[in-house]
């Protein structure tokens, strides 16, 4: 049986507005196995980035249960949450986040300098991600 990566059980996630709540997130049940391509698709307002920053760790179930790698997303200190989105977790946010004052190189090693690996390893990490998505001519370039 392939290992589930992502597990979640009744997930509910509400906001407070005002004096009341929004529940943006009503009762989720998904699993995403390992190896697994996965896109999650809906209309502008239907809780997308909401789903996503909790699987991503960024933010907390108010119900239910989402365990990411076997661990449980609302239970993890701030500490473990950052730890294992520096050791386990990519992102690419909508707004990019990339540092316009650093070339392409740059900002793909940028995240790989809080990992204890050696300039050579970061080198060749960089350059296999560089490589998958057809942008290594591209790396003494900075952002648009
Ligand atoms: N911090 C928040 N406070 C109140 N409502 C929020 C908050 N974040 C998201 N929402 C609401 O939750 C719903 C889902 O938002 P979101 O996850 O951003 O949707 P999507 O990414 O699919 O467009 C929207 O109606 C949005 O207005
Ligand atoms: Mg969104």
């Amino acid at each position: 049986m392939s290992e589930n990566i992502v597990e979640i059980r009744n997930l509910v996630k509400w906001f407070p507005v005002g004096k009341g709540r929004f529940t943006a997130l009503d009762g989720i049940n998904l699993s995403i196995g390992r190896g697994e391509f996965t896109g999650l698709i809906g209309p502008s307002g239907s809780g997308k980035t909401t789903l996503l920053n909790i699987i991503g760790t960024l933010d907390a179930p108010s119900e239910g249960e989402v365990k990411v790698l076997g661990r449980s997303v609302g239970q993890l200190s701030t500490r473990e949450a950052a730890m294992l989105r520096r050791h386990e977790l990519g992102f690419i946010f909508q707004s990019y986040n990339l540092l316009a004052v650093h070339t392409v190189y740059e900002n793909v090693e940028f995240p790989l300098l809080l990992l204890k690996m050696s300039k050579s390893e970061r080198h060749q990490s960089v350059m296999q991600a560089l490589e998958w998505v057809g942008l290594t001519d591209k790396i003494a370039s900075k952002p648009p």
